[in-house]
């Protein structure tokens, strides 16, 4: 069976959750999903044994995982975030005996697409019906320019087929949007490629497959907007410590700073200056978030972060802090609804491709909660509640776990139950959510309907 017909199979799940309460104590939350992909990925093209701890077994790393196993590389685990990857060199991967599916996982589809197009078999790509409706030329156009051949659909989204090609070529590829998975799709094409491929950023975005690189041994150059890799270098096994992800964090640190009474210490987050935008918006907004014996975990620095119950203000949202922060602005819908006065969002059209188009559907959902929006082309404007309660209801998550997680805090201000549906894709990013939210205090039950 493959990924999207595990996540396709399962009874739908939705997250009841009671008004009120509060959260406090310590949340340990997931590995990152940014780099439990790339730790796979890395770690199969090295040469020699890479050992993976904190890896996310979420279903999205884990599809990742399942496509190098299906490309004839040896993983032991996971075991408690545990894993043991038998590299097998820059050319020692086979090809699939059937089309990789990495499910709802968007990261593992741009980012293999390009490490694909160097290989010299033929893949094919796809995913879920999410996935499969996300596009897919912001890779496929640049790869074509440097000479793969990847047919899409015609609207220009999965399944994608590769075919091999005798070489690809370096190319200087300025980014029309800021996009670390379009970026890192790009350096690891590059790797295949005669010359030194450069891709620059129009904005920062964030950095952990530079990072990862430098890591393995790989000369990546970076100068200013500029990221540069050269064709052939070879990676070099190194082991990974997977930090929490701070993406994950957010949906606690935006509960905690809305609820009454909360007092919260999330143990060992990432936070990489090109993940950590969250924390500068929610400090702009009031919160109360403290940080705690910082170090580093590898090529990635991590802290202890505190979160205390804060009246927040809503603020204009800073643009540079838009791609910093872009998985995280779900949940910072949520604080925007509960600040006093008004939150206004623009530059953030990315969010329309997401798993699901998250202005929409995050609007859909505050309004229900009794929470006025104005929806903008590339943003959203937010009237917050203040002191006053939100209303209780029932969500449609259309199955994007950011935006199902991100509800189940804002009942925390609540004054009736929230119904959060469409849950099961929580899975993804944070497989047992909705057990580490109960315990921190939320009133939050799994039901199937
Ligand atoms: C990711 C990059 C971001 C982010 C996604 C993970 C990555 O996507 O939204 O969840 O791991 O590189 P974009 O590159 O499309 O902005």
């Amino acid at each position: 069976m493959n990924a999207s017909q595990v996540t396709g199979s399962w009874p739908a799940r939705s997250f009841r959750v009671a008004p009120g309460g509060t959260l406090q104590g310590e949340v340990r939350v997931p590995g990152d999903k940014s780099v439990s992909h790339r730790a796979i990925m890395l770690g199969a093209l090295a040469d020699g044994d890479t050992e993976v701890t904190g890896f996310l077994e979420g279903a999205d790393s884990l599809a990742t995982l399942a496509a190098f196993r299906a490309m004839g590389v040896e993983i032991q685990g996971p075991n408690a975030g545990r894993l043991l990857i038998r590299g097998v060199g820059l050319h020692g991967l086979q090809a699939p005996g059937a089309p990789l599916d990495v499910g709802n996982a968007g990261t593992a589809m741009r980012l293999l697409c390009g490490l694909l197009a160097g290989q010299r078999f033929a893949s094919t790509l796809m995913g879920d019906a999410s996935l499969s409706r996300r596009p897919m030329r912001r890779v496929t156009d640049p790869l074509a320019q440097m000479g793969a051949r990847i047919e899409t659909t015609p609207a220009g989204t999965a399944p994608l087929a590769i075919r091999p090609v005798p070489r690809l070529s370096a190319i200087d590829y300025n980014m029309p949007i800021a996009s670390a998975q379009v970026k890192s799709c790009l350096l690891l094409a590059g790797l295949y490629a005669d010359g030194e491929t450069c891709v620059t950023e129009p904005a920062v975005t964030r950095d952990h497959t530079e990072r990862m690189l430098a890591t393995f041994g790989c000369p990546v150059r970076r100068q200013g907007a500029k990221v540069r890799v050269a064709g052939g270098s070879r990676l070099r096994a190194a082991p990974v410590a997977v930090p929490a992800d701070i993406s994950s964090a957010a949906f606690f640190l935006v509960g905690a700073s809305i609820a009454e009474a909360a007092d919260l210490v999330l143990p060992a987050v990432g936070l990489n200056p090109t993940r950590s935008g969250v924390l500068r918006i929610l400090q702009a907004m009031g919160a109360r978030l403290s940080i705690g014996r910082p170090q580093d975990s590898g090529a990635e620095p991590v802290a202890d972060i505190r979160v205390q119950s804060a009246r927040l203000s809503g603020i204009q949202i800073p643009a540079d802090q838009v791609p910093l922060a872009i998985d995280e602005l779900p949940a910072l819908f949520i604080a925007a609804a509960c600040a006093e006065g008004e939150t206004l969002l623009t530059g953030a059209e990315e969010l329309r491709v997401k798993e699901s188009d998250r202005i929409a559907v995050m609007a859909a959902g505050l309004t229900r909660l009794g929470v006025e929006t104005e929806v903008l082309r590339d943003g959203i404007r937010i009237q917050g509640l203040g002191s006053r309660p939100l209303g209780g209801g029932s969500i449609d998550s259309h199955g994007d776990h950011r935006v199902a997680m991100a509800f189940a805090m804002a009942a925390l201000r609540a004054e009736a139950p929230v119904l959060v549906q469409d849950c099961k894709n929580v899975d993804t990013s944070f497989p047992g959510y909705a057990a580490v939210a109960a315990a921190a205090g939320l009133g939050i039950e799994e039901v199937v309907a």
